[in-house]
């Protein structure tokens, strides 16, 4: 059955997660639309990669995760025992602060996730390498060595290519967790933008510690303290006139 158009992609309720007794995430509601960037901010060890891990089922790799709650993908539950994760990873695609193409040429970085869903003729192969590249922002600069190791890449281009790797599993959310971490200052604002770019087509989150960095970015903003979500709104709204003190303290740079 087809969502109606303003449904969220993604629709987490009361989700409560344990890493063994440490219990990282508490009551944690909200919904992710399409068209928009959701950022989440906070402290370190406040819980966002933990978050994020939730929303593709990566956390499943850990054997002392335990989670009670709903996340809900394209209004179906995302944990129920029908869900095949190979099947559901590349259509909520994850973007990591350290970029680590494979050991293989950039051309295959970008085709192997189109050959794992079935697509197996080169001429498509071709398309999907040059759209995905362009998206990422990246074929002008590597058109002419696609058949070159990502090792030639700066770390910059790297992590545009991983971008270009995510697009090519045809994904419906794209999850960003601190993906500037390792970037420089000339190549921070190419990935914002890249990002302000996609979002015409994917639900995006975006995970930073940099606080004018989701200013920026983001449409939409949600605070982390303690595994709490403390507030979550318009971006405008929890940077300028946040209801909570907690919130006020943290984007004023008083907390954390
Ligand atoms: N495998 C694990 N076992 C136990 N606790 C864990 C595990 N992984 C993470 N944690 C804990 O979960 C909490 C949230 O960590 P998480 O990495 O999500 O924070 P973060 O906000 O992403 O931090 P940072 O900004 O440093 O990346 C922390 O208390 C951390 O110690
Ligand atoms: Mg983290």
């Amino acid at each position: 059955m087809q969502q109606p158009i303003n449904a969220p992609t993604l629709y987490i309720n009361d989700l409560n997660v344990w890493f063994g007794k440490n219990h990282v995430l508490k009551d944690l509601t909200f919904d992710v639309f399409p068209r928009q960037v959701t950022s989440f901010i906070g402290p370190s060890k406040c819980g966002k990669t933990a978050l994020v891990r939730c929303l593709n089922r990566l956390n499943d790799l850990k054997s002392d995760f335990r989670y009670t709650g709903n996340v809900q993908f394209n209004g179906k539950d995302l944990y129920s025992s029908k869900v095949n994760v190979t099947d559901i990873s590349p259509k909520i695609g994850m973007v990591f602060h350290k970029p680590i193409p494979f050991r293989r040429s950039i051309y295959e970085n970008v085709a192997y996730p189109a050959r794992l869903r079935g697509i197996k003729q080169s001429s498509e192969l071709d398309t999907i390498v040059e759209e995905c590249l362009i998206e990422a922002q990246l074929w002008d600069e590597v058109c002419h060595d696609l058949d070159a190791s990502p090792d030639i890449l700066t770390i910059g281009q790297q992590q545009q290519l991983c971008i270009a790797r995510a697009l090519a599993g045809n994904p419906e959310v794209l999850i960003f967790d601190e993906p500037c971490e390792q970037l420089d200052a000339m190549e921070t604002p190419k990935l914002e933008v890249t990002v302000q770019n996609l979002k015409s087509r994917y639900s995006l989150i975006f995970v930073t510690n940099k606080r004018r960095q989701a200013a920026r970015v983001s449409d939409v903003a949600g605070f982390l303290y303690n595994g709490e979500l403390i507030e979550f709104g318009h971006t405008e709204q929890i940077f300028t006139n946040p209801k909570n003190k907690l919130t006020e303290d943290y984007v004023t740079g008083r907390l954390g």
